[in-house]
């Protein structure tokens, strides 16, 4: 098995209840840093706090104006092309992004196809009271040690509407994993090191007879010795950039985008 065998399989209808699971590095070719990467998020120790609950909430504004530098102006890259054609071509059931950047939307992947499983940063709501109504447009941050965060009109800070580490998983997650992944006829797990819980779990539940390609930098969760294991059927890894691997797969099904 291989991209092209893969490739086949989708020609041939074999495929076409495709799930996808991206992580942050579908988004890096974008400007957006992954996390576990040397020069990644994590690798700073105050971004980590700013990017937790408490670190939020002590210091929204230092939070927002982050945000800002991490997501204002993105534009999707050939990954999110690659799945916003899947999804016309009727091929995608469903895609698990563990990235809250909102680039999937933004390709033109139908929301209803999306499940944000840690969020999203492109939406607020009250860090009180979820159910207030808020006006979710986008934050414009302003430079100046005058501006502070936005707050509900309860008076309660607005928060990103992304899960801090600790928090539940959206409803959603919950809501459709079970049946796509039991109706997934091609796993595609693209930028990820698969080390967050559930969803990296979610490679392990797909049928026995189920394809699974990986596309990364390197070999991570069972691709990690699937192509020493002499009883490996069905595991393909694309070792790479995933915009490389994104052109790649485009051209093998004879797809032209403009990106
Ligand atoms: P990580 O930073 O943990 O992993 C990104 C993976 O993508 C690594 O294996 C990189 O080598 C690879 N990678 C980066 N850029 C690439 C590129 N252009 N081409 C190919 N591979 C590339 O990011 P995630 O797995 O998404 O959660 O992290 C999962 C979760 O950890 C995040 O959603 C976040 C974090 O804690 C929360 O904040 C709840």
């Amino acid at each position: 098995m291989s991209l092209a065998g893969i490739v086949r399989r989708i020609k041939d209808g074999r495929s076409n209840q495709i799930v996808a699971l991206i992580g942050a590095g579908a988004s890096t070719a974008a400007g957006v840093p992954d996390f576990r990467s040397p020069m990644g998020l994590w690798s700073d120790a105050s971004t980590r706090e700013l990017f937790s609950l408490d670190g939020f909430l002590a210091k929204p504004e230092a939070f927002w104006q982050k945000s800002s530098e991490l997501f204002d102006g993105r534009q999707p890259t050939k990954v999110h092309a690659l799945l916003a054609r899947l999804a016309r071509e009727g091929l995608l059931r469903r895609v698990y992004t563990q990235n809250i950047d909102g680039l999937e939307a933004a390709a033109g992947v139908p929301q209803e196809k999306i499940i944000e499983c840690h969020g999203s940063a492109m939406r607020l709501v009250c860090s009180g009271n979820r159910s207030h109504a808020v006006d979710s447009g986008p934050i414009k941050v302003e430079r100046s040690d005058a501006w502070t965060a936005p707050r509900c009109s309860c008076g309660a800070l607005l928060r990103p509407d992304i899960v801090f580490f600790g928090e539940q998983l959206p409803v959603e997650f919950s809501r459709h994993s079970g049946e796509d992944i039991h109706e997934c006829d091609l796993l595609i797990v693209i930028g990820t090191a698969l080390s967050v819980y559930p969803v990296a779990g979610l490679v392990n539940r797909v049928p026995p007879l189920t394809p699974r390609l990986l596309i990364n930098r390197e070999a991570v969760g069972v691709w990690q010795s699937s192509e020493s294991n002499p009883e490996n059927y069905r595991d393909v890894l694309w070792k790479g950039e995933c915009d490389g691997a994104a052109d790649e797969f485009l051209k093998e099904l004879g797809w032209h985008i403009d990106n």
